[in-house]
């Protein structure tokens, strides 16, 4: 069962964030949510590469399940799958499930198993893992909890049931009364257009807060726990993910709120001893400098735009994945 519920021309149906049919990879556009639902079509390699550069699909293993499926594509096509993986691991640098997709599809394709069974196998057991994070994950969630969440680390980002969002759906199934803050995420408002949209589908409440006010609810006890996603997880078990996830994290420790990480072990590079190694994607000035295509600075104004920041392990209460919870110093055991 999907748990992505969505309405379309006034019909609820339950879609995932990709899937194959017929030889294409379809993918839901998300750069038009939450106004439209509207499907991509992606037929060949480079349809799939440009739609993880320009976010049709964004959020770490859905980038990965959607590159997954490129390179099912260049299989079906009898195009050259080096050629596939070296186009579709240049799409975007941070999200360590891409490379791990890639890697293991390669792997299984090689093994015998035919690609379109691999890419399909992979984006399952990608959905039952986020499952199972939030089975492991509802336990963190109290009945009349308030969470912050920063970024969408939903169902929309990985296949199904999300990884930060998947502990609040389960709590949300099981009677919790829960509230979710929703960071609105600048500069792509991920939090605002992508999360709120999922709550809103699911029915669970929420409301919308600028990125700067966090530190005001946490000082005056309005937010019980934080769960965040990730983009990718260093060995130490330092973490990387969207940009402002770091200072969320300062705050709630110096506010003592609980700050957990939700993510499939299928994000853990064991091969990084700690965060400051991962590459972190700069991302272009225009994201800063437009809102909604409208200029909000004086002509000429430099803007920076780096994606995702690292926070470190010391700031994290415990990290949620489909095999239980851990300590960030704990990750190691789970290597192999
Ligand atoms: O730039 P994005 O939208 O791909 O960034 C997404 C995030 O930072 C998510 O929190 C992360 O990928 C976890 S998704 C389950």
């Amino acid at each position: 069962m999907s748990f992505l519920r969505v309405v379309v021309d006034g019909r609820v149906r339950d879609i995932k964030t990709v899937w194959m049919s017929n030889g294409v990879v379809w993918l839901i556009e998300q750069n038009l949510l939450p106004f439209e639902v509207q499907f991509f079509k992606a037929e060949t390699v480079e349809d799939v590469a440009r739609a993880i550069e320009t976010m049709v699909v964004r959020g770490a293993p859905a980038i990965g399940a959607t590159a997954a499926y490129g390179i099912a594509l260049a299989a079906l096509k009898r195009e050259p799958l080096d050629e596939a993986a070296e186009r579709l691991r240049a799409t975007r640098p941070t999200a360590y499930d891409l490379f791990y997709a890639i890697d293991h599809v390669l792997e299984e394709i090689e093994k015998g198993t035919p690609p379109v069974k691999a890419a399909d196998d992979y984006a399952a057991r990608i959905s039952d893992m986020c499952k199972r994070i939030g089975e492991n994950g509802d336990e963190v969630i109290r009945n009349g909890d308030s969470i912050l969440t920063h970024c969408n680390a939903g169902a929309l980002a990985t296949v199904d049931h999300g990884t930060a969002l998947a502990p609040m759906r389960e709590a949300h199934r099981n009677g919790k009364k829960i509230f979710v803050y929703v960071d609105e995420t600048r500069p792509r408002l991920q939090g605002a257009k992508l999360t709120a949209w999922e709550l809103s589908n699911e029915g669970i409440n929420y409301a919308i807060i600028v990125d700067n006010a966090a530190g005001r609810l946490m000082q005056s006890g309005e937010v019980d726990v934080v769960i965040v996603g990730a983009d990718r997880i260093a060995a130490n078990g330092d973490v990387a993910n969207k940009i402002g996830t770091y200072e969320k994290a300062l705050i709630a420790k110096d506010n003592s709120v609980p700050f957990y990480v939700a993510a499939p072990t299928s994000t853990i590079d064991f091969s990084l001893p700690e965060g400051q190694s991962i590459p972190i994607e700069e991302r272009s000035e225009s994201e800063v400098l437009y809102i909604g295509g409208r200029s909000i600075a004086p002509k000429g104004s430099k803007a920076r735009n780096p994606a995702f920041d690292v926070t470190s392990k010391d700031l994290i209460t415990g990290i949620i994945t489909e095999r239980g919870i851990y300590k960030p110093y704990e990750l190691r055991n789970l290597q192999g």
